[in-house]
């Protein structure tokens, strides 16, 4: 197993969103404006962590390669992919964007796939995991693949505008972007197959986030806004994998990862074809052999003799 999760999980825990007069994240504010603002480790991380932080930010700044290489800390890409590095979509740490009509691909948003749960086995996955992944594609689609291996498909992106009018009258319009998945690698997809687009968001303030405690959030849900202020929330029930059991999901759009570790062994399988005690496997299903086929950079045994 690579040594990568534990920096880069030092590092988003460390970055910080930029304050100006409110300090919005207490002591660990930081003060900078630019294209740098979101890059920035925590004000009060003291001295003996930032090179953790500094080795974190590498892992999510730089390329990752093919197995075989040189470089054998930063081996290991694919052989399915959406793209060779964390901040390809975390732009300078920030949001990603959707695609315009004319790319050939959408890079910093991704697009989830999953199935209605019907089977007793689906419903069993669907408690589990909250989603059915599509059998031959899996939870999500990789555009890139290796040099000679089939990528699983393309984003089409295409834009109808929609004219909206406030009450006061003004029109704005909006784009109500239309998915389509084409050139597909691995044959049909699954006929009710959804697609879920999601942009990257960005990484500030992420470890603050992860330090609340569950009764704390658990206790401002207030379901059913029952101190009347007009606001109540739900939280999202996830699958705990280092703990074997439920928690509470945070992180991703729809709160689906209950901790950063998680999180970001999630990405580094999903979308970048990496392994880790918490995802041992590739990210190919089993009708995608490619997976057996190419070197992958060294497993979680051979990590654990040498
Ligand atoms: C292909 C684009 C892409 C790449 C590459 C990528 N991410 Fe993400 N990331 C996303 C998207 C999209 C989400 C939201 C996922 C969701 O809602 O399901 C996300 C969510 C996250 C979150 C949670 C953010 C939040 O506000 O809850 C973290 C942390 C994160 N990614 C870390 C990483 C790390 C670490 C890497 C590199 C190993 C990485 N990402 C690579 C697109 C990407």
């Amino acid at each position: 197993m690579k040594q990568y999760i534990l920096p880069v999980m030092v590092w988003l825990i460390s970055l910080q969103a930029v304050a100006f007069d409110v300090k919005s994240g207490g002591q660990t504010s930081v003060k900078k404006d630019g294209a740098n603002a979101y890059s920035l480790p925590a004000a009060n991380l003291p001295l003996s962590k930032r090179l953790d932080f500094s080795v974190g930010n590498s892992f999510f700044r730089n390329p990752w390669v093919p197995a075989p290489s040189s470089t054998e800390a930063r081996d290991g890409l694919g052989p399915l992919f959406n793209t060779n590095g964390c901040q390809n979509c975390h732009i300078k740490d920030g949001r990603g964007h959707p695609p315009e009509a004319k790319d050939l691909h959408a890079v910093s948003m991704l697009v989830r796939l999953s199935i209605p749960a019907m089977t007793p086995e689906q419903k069993q996955t669907f408690i589990r995991e909250g989603t059915v992944p599509e059998p031959t594609y899996g939870g999500q689609l990789q555009d890139f693949a290796l040099p000679d291996k089939t990528p699983e498909g393309q984003v089409s992106i295409s834009y109808t505008d929609v004219p909206v009018t406030f009450k006061d009258g003004t029109t704005v319009t909006l784009r109500k972007p239309t998915l389509k998945i084409v050139d597909l690698g691995y044959g049909e997809m699954h006929p009710d197959t959804q697609l879920s687009a999601r942009i990257a968001p960005p990484m500030i303030g992420l470890g603050l986030l992860e330090s609340i405690p569950e009764e704390t959030l658990l206790t401002w849900a207030d379901e059913n806004d029952s101190d009347n202020d007009g606001i109540s929330g739900r939280v999202n029930k996830v699958w705990d994998i280092e703990k074997n059991s439920v928690a509470i999901g945070r992180f991703g759009w729809k709160a689906g990862q209950p901790t950063l570790m998680q999180q970001n062994a999630a990405a580094f399988n999903g979308d970048i074809g990496l392994t880790s005690h918490l995802f041992p496997s590739e990210n190919c299903t089993q009708t995608q052999t490619l997976c057996d086929e190419v070197p992958n950079g060294g497993s979680l045994k051979s990590a654990r003799t040498s």
